[in-house]
């Protein structure tokens, strides 16, 4: 027994706790991804993932100024389109769901909030990969580029202050900053999803999008396996000019997210996915996980592994347990 090792004194009473406390997770902390669809008359509930809702654009306001009063950071915004085709015409229609969507939450938000948009071709596409197909049914990368580039052009317009590449497609940054750049919008920034894993977890977002994917996306995402791959993806969008940097899925990756952290020269984000929030509903909803606490605790955790900011969908209930 060595009496002058006791770690235990400073867990004694919960003010020596607060004082120690490394972590901090502040609501600001956190953006709420947020769906949107065409032609619904009411919000419709999305089974596997309870509590998300696809909202009409007028729910979309309501729920996106109660999220932004309970302090959220920032709000991520998906489309949902009524009809789909092979190029994802609704991706870059000024009229497209997303984009007077986007144009809605600027009219009512200002510069309240960051407002950011998913700058992806999948739920647009009619096969539902996120990007065009060439002749033999893969994905064009430099085809889909030439797409990204008018997207982000129209959600610019649109008022998006942050776009989110999140299609792993190469050389993604560095069009959609000339893109930006040479249609005047240079104050619009870049999230790029650099680290985007080819992931089980994205199961429920398939249903919050009504995805029509019949494949998988391995031919762009990253394999789970391999860590330096990361590293490599996360340096070429530093050098493209990405104003942050994301890792996703987050709770399994971890250490990904603890080397982007220490490499980024740009702030770092987080996305917890849809299946993270369903296999933690799912046992909240059986007596087995309690929510608030189970929740603070992972949020807890990414911040700790190096994590800037989180997406997650729990993010205006978060704020509001944080106040
Ligand atoms: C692609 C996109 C996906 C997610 C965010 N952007 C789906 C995918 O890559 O298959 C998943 C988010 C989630 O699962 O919560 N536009």
């Amino acid at each position: 027994m060595f009496p002058e090792h006791r770690p235990r004194r400073l867990r004694g009473t919960a003010a020596l706790r607060r004082l120690v406390s490394e972590t901090t997770v502040r609501p600001r902390h956190l953006i709420l991804p947020m769906f949107v669809a065409d032609g619904l008359a009411e919000p419709r509930p999305i089974s596997s993932m309870p509590g998300v809702v696809q909202h009409t654009r007028d729910s979309l306001r309501k729920a996106a100024v109660d999220a932004v009063q309970a302090g959220v950071g920032g709000l991520m915004l998906f489309g949902v389109p009524r009809t789909h085709d092979p190029q994802g015409s609704g991706a870059t229609d000024p009229e497209g769901v997303l984009n007077v969507a986007l144009a809605d939450l600027r009219a009512e938000l200002g510069d309240d909030t960051v407002v950011m948009a998913d700058t992806c071709l999948d739920e647009f596409t009619d096969h539902g990969h996120c990007g065009v197909l060439d002749a033999e049914g893969r994905v064009d990368n430099d085809a889909t580029l030439r797409r990204y580039a008018e997207m982000a052009v129209a959600q610019a317009e649109a008022g998006a202050h942050v776009l989110g590449p999140s299609g792993m497609m190469d050389g993604q940054v560095g069009t959609i900053r000339q893109a930006l750049d040479q249609a005047g919008h240079t104050d619009v920034g870049i999230l790029a999803y650099s680290a985007k894993y080819a992931s089980a977890f994205y199961g429920p977002f398939r249903e919050a999008v009504g995805s029509q994917l019949a494949g998988d996306r391995k031919s762009y995402q990253q394999d789970p396996a391999n860590a330096r791959e990361a590293l490599r993806e996360i340096e070429l969008d530093l050098a493209e000019g990405a104003d942050a940097i994301m890792v996703k899925p987050a709770l399994s990756y971890l250490d990904v997210l603890a080397d982007a952290a220490e490499l980024s020269t740009v702030p770092v984000a987080a996305y917890q996915v849809s299946g993270e929030y369903a296999m933690i509903e799912a046992a909240v909803a059986n007596g087995w996980l309690e929510r608030e606490r189970t929740v603070v605790e992972v949020l807890t955790s990414l911040r700790r592994a190096g994590a800037d900011m989180v997406l997650t969908y729990w993010a205006a209930d978060a704020a509001r347990w944080l106040g």
